[in-house]
């Protein structure tokens, strides 16, 4: 069934993913990986990568290789793209990716083949310390936090990242939602990501949320951008 064409989008709805109850690392892997294959599929690293590609061209080469961390990495499929992108522009990079679930950072080391160096850390970005990084990426994480969280987030990445920080998640949209649910009814996707997409968007942002939570992490926002990338991205750049 198609839920109907009147939800309440003009708010962050306050739902629950299956993804965050308890579950396998068998339950956990695999959900991860068809939301790798729903990111390859609605081109979701693009924003990422152009981003990474405006801030090398606007700053100085580094003589040493650029520190990028990712939090909230999954599977690590966006450093893994990332490496792939340092190797095509020919930019040294030092990938970390961090995830507060031992089981997302398992499944990351078991699909990333040996000849790509990425470091894998168990953490919560909200309480360890990164130490001085170049660059913070996350990807569809900041949905899973509270307002109060995000700011604390933008504030972390602010003070650890030196060069500047991504934000990349979903956009709070009726048309992707409706898009999102009508898709997987032909797909055999995990359940986890069948339900979990549409849940994601309906919790996800529009720009003013992202104007309200920078502004009060202290960032106006003629430092930040804040881009729409279709089908169902809205992304918060920072370049220092
Ligand atoms: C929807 S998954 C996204 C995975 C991957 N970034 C992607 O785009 O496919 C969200 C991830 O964020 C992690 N996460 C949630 N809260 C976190 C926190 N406070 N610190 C670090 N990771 C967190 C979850 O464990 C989960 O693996």
């Amino acid at each position: 069934m198609l839920a109907p064409l009147a939800l309440d989008f003009s708010r962050r709805a306050q739902l629950v993913e299956m993804m965050e109850q308890p579950c396998s690392y068998e339950e956990l892997r695999a959900c991860l990986r068809d939301i790798a294959r729903v990111d390859r599929l609605t081109f979701a690293h693009r924003p990422t990568l152009s981003w990474l590609d405006a801030l090398i061209a606007s700053a100085p080469k580094l003589e040493r290789p650029l520190r990028v961390v990712d939090v909230g990495c999954g599977d690590g499929d966006m450093l893994r793209r990332i490496d792939a992108w340092g190797a095509k522009r020919g930019v040294a990079v030092a990938l970390t990716g961090i995830d507060l679930n031992p089981n997302a950072i398992r499944a990351a080391k078991e699909a990333t083949p040996s000849g790509e160096r990425i470091e894998w850390i168990v953490g919560d970005a909200l309480a360890d310390a990164a130490g001085e990084v170049d660059v913070v990426v996350s990807s569809l994480l900041t949905h899973h936090l509270t307002d109060t969280q995000i700011v604390q987030f933008i504030r972390w990445m602010e003070k650890s990242a030196l060069r500047g920080w991504f934000i990349n998640d979903l956009h709070r949209r009726p048309v992707p939602y409706h898009l999102f649910r009508l898709w997987t009814r032909f797909t055999n996707w995990h359940p986890f990501v069948k339900n979990d997409g549409p849940v994601s968007i309906r919790r996800s942002f529009v720009v003013e949320d992202w104007q309200r939570l920078c502004a009060s992490a202290g960032l106006a926002t003629q430092f930040v951008t804040i881009r729409e990338y279709r089908p169902a991205r809205l992304c918060v750049g920072r370049v220092k």
